[in-house]
């Protein structure tokens, strides 16, 4: 290792920033991580982590434990020490949406704080997705009157957009080709130094303003892809063929690669990036009239569901309010153990507000809801419909036939996922979407 180590420090240690800052570790760094949450800090110095992600072999906490005893990593909620152990700074702080409006508070905040311990030669880093124009806007008059220091420079200002997906967030960090704009062209260089410390990947340089842009329509196009697949799969189930075969059939062709349909579309990712999109829009006068359809196509889907599901009871002479619905997975994602903004809980809330009974089972989850069984046989016994709604590993060897056994009579299997094996249309009544 050298003897004059990098030192950095991540701010924001959630489903980003924890995986992020134990890659620059890895590679010999010396880290410090920053989170406003006392607790989160508290359970990460103790080694301890939901996280799924692995790295060759281990996973994240055992990496995180590997860190921590190596002194390379630890965290604090206080930017004052982190400022006395780091001279780059990468920024992983999220924008919640309330009711389609984003609220840039925790950004501010950290613009800030960090603002407050700012020294002259440092670097700073945002990789969190936002509203167009946040960096140069919002972020930069906040760190350069708080700390007197002047961007591009005094200190180094740059975005680089965050393309991980979670669960492969260790293997993306270093392979995932990056995108990166700085305040000026020393700033980019800072920048692209820091991200050559972890990352093997393509750099493009671009203005600041198009890599914000350009990380929230990739979002986008995911969400209105989706929202196109959901029409396509109301018009096979019409037509009475078959939405996965026709995907597949499509999909051979080179230059067409539709998604999958599924329950809805969640996570923190694709259905905020219209939201991150549409203040920039309004503030312009662009309409975004097929995206806004998109979006509310994919908010409409667990009602389509609902309703699917409520037609497929009636031809067995059953009604939802009375019915026992086993809902399987409640995750934003398959293998994911993330449930944030998750379609399933809406879905969850229109099963049960029909009368319905619902239990769920994911293992994957580590949040606590009423609804939520111990165990698969708990969720299934007895019930009139299984509804498979996310993929988790404890789910790839279920016998599906060992479940029908276990429900009530004339029972209802509805998979979202193309995973119930074909076989079972023989036994019972299966919808697929
Ligand atoms: N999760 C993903 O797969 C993913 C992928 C690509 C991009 N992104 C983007 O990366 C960013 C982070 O996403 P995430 O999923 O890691 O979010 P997260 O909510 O898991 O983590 C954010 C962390 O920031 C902390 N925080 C909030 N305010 C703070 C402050 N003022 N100072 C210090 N810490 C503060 C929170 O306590 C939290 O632990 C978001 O902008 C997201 O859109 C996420």
């Amino acid at each position: 290792m050298s003897t004059n180590p990098m030192r950095v420090a991540v701010v924001g240690l959630g489903f980003v920033g924890l995986p992020l800052a134990l890659t620059y570790a890895m590679k010999g760094a010396r880290v410090i991580g920053v989170d406003a949450l006392p607790n989160v800090v508290e359970e990460i110095n103790a080694g301890r982590s939901h996280h799924l992600e692995s790295y060759e072999g281990k996973t994240l906490p055992e990496i995180l434990r590997e860190q921590l005893a190596a002194g390379r990593f630890f965290a604090t909620t206080s930017y004052e020490e982190a400022a006395a152990h780091a001279d780059s700074y990468i920024v992983t702080v999220g924008l919640p949406v309330y009711n389609g409006d984003p609220d840039l508070g925790p950004l501010k905040s950290c613009a800030h704080s960090l603002g407050g311990v700012l020294k002259p030669g440092d670097t700073v880093m945002i990789r969190s997705t936002v509203v167009p124009g946040t960096t140069e806007e919002v972020i930069l008059p906040i760190l350069e009157e708080r700390s007197g220091l002047t961007a591009g420079k005094d200190f180094y200002l740059t975005y680089c957009s965050e393309r991980i997906a979670e669960g492969r967030a260790f293997e993306e960090f270093i392979h995932m080709p990056l995108v990166l704009g700085g305040v000026n062209e020393e700033s980019a260089e800072k920048g692209r130094e820091l991200l050559a410390f972890i990352s093997e990947a393509e750099v493009t340089l671009s203005d600041i303003r198009v890599v914000e842009t350009s990380k929230v329509i990739e979002n986008i196009q995911r969400d209105v892809n989706i929202a196109m697949v959901q029409e396509f799969a109301r018009f096979a189930e019409a037509f009475g063929i078959d939405t996965f075969e026709l995907i597949k059939v499509a999909n051979t062709h080179k230059r067409v690669q539709l998604l999958t349909p599924g329950p809805g579309v969640g996570g923190y990712c694709l259905p905020n990036a219209l939201y991150y999109l549409l203040p920039k829009a309004k503030e312009l006068g662009v309409p975004l009239t097929l995206l806004q359809n998109a979006r509310q196509i994919n908010d409409g889907v667990p009602q389509v569901l609902t309703e699917m599901l409520e037609r497929a009871l009636a031809e067995v002479g059953k009604t939802m309010a009375g019915s026992r619905i086993a809902v399987l997975g409640l995750a934003m994602k398959d293998f994911s153990n993330d449930d944030r903004v998750s379609p399933v809980h809406q879905l969850i809330g229109l099963l049960t507000a029909r009368g319905a009974e619902v239990s769920s089972y994911d293992p994957a989850v580590p949040g606590h809801y009423e609804h939520k069984a111990e165990s698969l046989s708990q969720a299934v016994r007895g019930a009139d419909a299984v509804l498979l709604t996310a993929v988790q590993q404890a789910f790839t060897a279920i016998d599906w036939q060992e479940v029908v056994s276990q429900m009530a009579d004339q029972p209802i299997l509805f998979d979202t996922k193309n995973r119930i094996p074909r076989e079972l249309d023989k036994l019972v009544r299966v919808l697929r979407v």
